[in-house]
């Protein structure tokens, strides 16, 4: 089975039989050649002109199923673009399983096609062995996964799909019920309850391989329903999970054979990732990290520099690199968020907007970090950290700067417990409401605004492919995040009711992890689109394309459910 793609000059002789799809044929008029495609590769079939099947193969369409036998001989005209490109099958017999209809898409790695009729035709799209490639990637790291996790004496425990809402804070899929009117089941947004439960349970060391669903605003890394390395222990700490999760990464980069940083992971808090990157999920595998300009250009007696942070970057040669229209889209991008845009460039003296305010002072310093032909990127105001991140996502692409093949993952830790929403005029909680805060119960109690949390996350090339943190193992303590959250008792019983009550019966203090795999597989199969490396898909809004869901139920279903 699936092995014709490894046949070699050294297998001449031998008598085999083959099996696959018809990638394509070419008719010389006395020889025939079909190449013939498996999960393993692609051979070549040769037909005599004499051969009494050859005007049968003639007939036969592309994507056509057919296993033939024969005996492998050395080509007259070899192809070196084929891994079996020295060699064919010389065919004695064929048969046809299955006759193709021309397909609607072409079955090659750069095929034509767009992507919703790939989505439509899924089962042909499957075919193609990039797509396979993927999916072979992602099978490697479950693989690689459960090894590592169940040689660390971790036990894979299945949790409920029909259940209650979980707090991750998307929407959530609902599923009514036909037992009993009014009332719905929740798909978990992740088994976060669940798992904790498990700790309370006694399992000690959990894991699974979980579907998660959520109704949100979908982007190129994010599907509807994904998946989950999910991940929860006890007696842990914030040091031991993230080790571990450390040691896992390493063994799937290993396993799937791509190079990772060999450097022990970056650990940076949140803080300073954003001041560094503007980005709580930064791309290390290359510079152009901030430094802040508040004592430097920030003393100049302009109006805008006052009582606001400035921050900055310097982009090496970038007077040449950076066109006009270039820094026009920088400025359009500043315009747009709370900040204001200004840049520098150094020659022999220096030019733009600043260039007439600077002083020595200020002057020397910048000398001190520029060289002639670099340009200086400022930004001041509220939002110019955010900014300037997305502008040094921008250089990354456009000047090519990652050179560094090897993959670069970061720890960012300490984050704030609490975010503030403006609209809403309250807090969420920044992962979930059962995140361990940072700091004793008085601390607790006290400001929202300045607590942080025993959250962290795994980033890996500027992908936040993992999030866990410490939970909470006390009520008092999670009754003052509810508080926090303006969650009162009688919403918090209505809501998680049957998870308080287990907090009051012995708990072991517990914290975990989950990884999202497609997006791991994303990173370690190199594609930037989800769908890639998901078998069967929803698109961008929302869809299965092939099965035509979501999709309308009958009249009689919808009365059985009291809707
Ligand atoms: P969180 O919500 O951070 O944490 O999710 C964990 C990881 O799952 C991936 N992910 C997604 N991948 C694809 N599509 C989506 N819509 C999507 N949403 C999330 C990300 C993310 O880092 N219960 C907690 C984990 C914990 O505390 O242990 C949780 O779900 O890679």
């Amino acid at each position: 089975m699936s092995q014709h793609g490894h046949y070699r000059m050294s297998d001449v002789g031998k008598t085999v039989t083959v099996q696959g799809f018809i990638q394509k044929s070419r008719n010389l008029g006395q020889l025939l050649f079909i190449d013939l495609r498996d999960r393993s590769g692609i051979i070549q079939l040769a037909f005599d002109a004499d051969h009494p099947l050859k005007e049968t193969a003639e007939t036969l369409k592309h994507e056509s199923v057919v296993s033939a036998t024969g005996v492998i001989q050395e080509r007259s005209s070899k192809n070196e673009s084929l891994a079996t490109g020295d060699i064919e099958v010389k065919i004695e017999t064929l048969t046809i399983h299955s006759e193709a209809a021309t397909p609607p898409m072409l079955i090659q790695d750069d095929t034509d096609a767009l992507e919703e009729t790939r989505l439509k035709y899924r089962f042909l799209d499957l075919r193609r062995p990039v797509i396979q490639h993927n999916l072979k990637v992602r099978h490697q790291i479950m693989q690689a996964t459960r090894k590592f996790l169940n040689a660390q004496d971790f036990l894979e425990i299945e949790t409920p799909i029909l259940t209650r809402s979980t707090p991750e804070g998307a929407r959530d899929y609902v599923v009514p019920s036909r037992l009993y009117a009014d009332a719905f089941y929740a798909l978990p947004q992740s088994p976060q309850i669940f798992k904790q439960l498990l700790m309370v349970g006694g399992l000690e060391k959990y894991y699974q391989i979980a579907k998660c669903f959520r109704d949100e605003d979908l982007r190129k890394d994010r599907q509807p329903e994904f998946t989950q390395i999910d991940i929860e222990l006890a007696f842990t700490s914030e040091d031991a999970v993230t080790a571990l999760a450390e040691d896992m990464i390493r063994a799937i980069f290993n396993a799937v054979g791509e190079p990772l940083h060999d450097e022990p992971f970056t650990r940076l808090t949140y803080q300073d990732a954003m001041e560094r990157y503007g980005s709580d999920k930064p791309d290390a595998r290359f510079g152009l990290t901030f430094a802040s300009f508040k004592e430097s250009i920030g003393t100049l007696p302009l109006d805008f520099l006052t009582d606001t942070p400035l921050h900055g970057f310097v982009v090496p040669k970038g007077n040449d690199a950076l066109s006009r229209k270039d820094l026009d889209g920088f400025k359009g991008l500043f315009d747009s968020l709370n900040a204001t845009f200004i840049y520098l460039k150094k020659a022999e003296t220096y030019s733009g907007s600043l260039a007439k305010h600077l002083t020595p002072e200020v002057t020397q310093t910048l000398d001190a970090m520029m060289t002639a032909g670099d340009t200086l990127i400022l930004a001041a105001g509220q939002d110019a950290l955010v900014g300037l991140g997305r502008v040094r996502l921008k250089l990354r692409d456009q000047l090519d700067l990652v050179k560094d093949a090897a993959h670069r993952a970061l720890i960012i830790t300490d984050w704030p417990m609490f975010e503030y929403d403006a609209d809403t005029a309250r807090y969420y909680a920044t992962h979930h409401p059962f995140t361990l805060p940072k700091g004793d119960l008085k601390t607790i109690e006290g400001p929202a605004d300045q607590l942080n949390s025993h959250a962290y996350d795994i980033v890996i090339d500027g992908h936040e492919v993992g999030g866990g943190s410490l939970r909470i193992h006390q009520s008092q303590i999670q009754k003052a995040v509810f508080n926090h959250l303006g969650i009162d008792e009688a919403t918090a019983e209505a809501r998680f009711g049957f998870f308080l009550e287990a907090l009051k019966y012995g708990v072991p203090p517990h914290g975990g992890i989950a990884f999202g795999l497609d997006r791991l597989t994303m990173i370690l199969a190199h594609t930037d689109n989800i769908r890639d490396v998901i078998a069967f898909p929803k698109t961008s809004s929302a869809q299965d394309l092939m099965s035509e869901a979501p999709g309308p139920i009958s009249d009689t279903q919808k009365k059985e459910l009291g809707l």
